[in-house]
């Protein structure tokens, strides 16, 4: 029986950390375990230029070299109409990695979003590929049946990624066996993130009986068929399919209310709780390829050099950090990673 655990520092390839003091708040939580994260653009005001990319990933590394944390935020732009290939060749000046689509009002702080992604200038996506900048889609249309959401977003996809088949692009936080199966089906230019969450939970963990908040996100956890082929294509060993947690902090009050926000916090459990499923799967030898280097492929990164020790401990996921409910607060793990 394995007990402990050793494997190269993980990247975490789609993170929110937002601003201020929540971001002080939980970017130990993601700092203290993973080498790099992909973070998000989503703030109040939007990340839509390098120069504000630039500003936030020093706010961040402020906070976490405070903490004595070595940690590499790695930086997005949000995509808008505004966005021009100056806007492109500017964010990769200043170091931005990947460029984030969000269909128009489809999650928290999407409003400026794309309205219809037949509109962006080619250009800009050349201008992305020529510079090798990612572009990552938040799949989902808006204004369909929550559940249909993201499969009716992949036709947009299909059609940017054979438009521009040099255009690497990750399908964010799938969360559909439709999505799953056009990653397979499409070109080498195309994979996707994949959650803890959506390995864990389907819809009926969200509102099958009394209503948990806390397991509200977007896209929505969908059918036990939907989460099978998330685990299933997790641990395939298919480089295509890598982790980011889409660890989505909101003070408690924001999530317990009648207009609840959408975000699972699970950055202060995520590599445990991935552990755990792996090892259910007897598929332990396989997690540091899906945690630590497929990801870091995709993106033309080097491998991180540092490691983690993750150990055969039990443990309790707090109630709370600060003002935010962690994902699964109070639940026993068996696996602690090792500080
Ligand atoms: O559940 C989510 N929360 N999904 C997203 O796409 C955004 C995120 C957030 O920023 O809270
Ligand atoms: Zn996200």
């Amino acid at each position: 029986m394995i007990t402990r655990l050793q494997i190269r520092k993980p990247d975490d390839m789609h993170v929110h950390l937002r601003e201020g003091d929540m971001m002080r708040e939980v970017v130990p939580h993601t700092a203290g375990v993973f080498g790099r994260a992909l973070v998000m653009p989503n703030l109040k005001n939007a990340v839509i230029h390098g120069t504000s990319a630039a500003r936030y990933r020093d706010e961040i590394l402020r906070a976490c070299s405070e903490l004595r944390l070595p940690f590499d935020p790695l930086m997005t732009v949000k995509l808008t109409a505004q966005t021009t290939t100056d806007v492109i060749k500017g964010a990769y000046s200043c170091g931005v990695a990947a460029v984030k689509l969000y269909p128009e009002g489809v999650t928290t702080n999407s409003t400026g979003g794309i309205r219809d992604p037949d509109q962006i200038n080619p250009d800009v996506f050349r201008a992305m590929a020529h510079n090798g900048m990612v572009l990552c889609v938040h799949a989902e249309e808006p204004g369909l049946f929550s559940l249909d959401r993201e499969s009716g977003y992949l036709r947009h996809v299909e059609k940017i990624a054979t438009a521009h088949p040099n255009l690497r692009i990750v399908i964010e936080h799938i969360t559909s066996r439709d999505g799953v199966e056009f990653v397979h089906r499409a070109g080498p230019n195309v994979a996707a993130t994949i959650t803890v969450h959506h390995l864990l939970i389907t819809l009926d963990d969200v509102i099958g009986d009394k209503l948990n908040p806390h397991n509200f996100c977007k896209p929505i956890a969908k059918r036990e068929a939907d989460r099978a082929a998330l685990v299933t294509a997790a641990l395939s060993g298919n480089p295509k399919f890598f982790l980011g947690t889409d660890s989505a902090p909101h003070a408690q009050d924001t999530k317990e209310c009648a207009s609840g926000c959408a975000g699972c916090f699970t950055a202060p459990a995520a590599i445990e709780l991935l552990t755990e499923i792996f090892d259910a799967h007897g598929a332990l030898p396989g997690l540091e390829s899906f945690t630590s280097i497929f990801g870091a492929q995709f993106y033309g990164l080097g491998l991180n050099m540092g490691t983690i020790t993750i150990v055969k401990e039990p443990w309790e996921i707090p109630a709370t950090c600060g003002a935010v409910v962690p994902f699964m607060a109070g639940k026993r793990i068996g696996w602690r990673v090792a500080k």
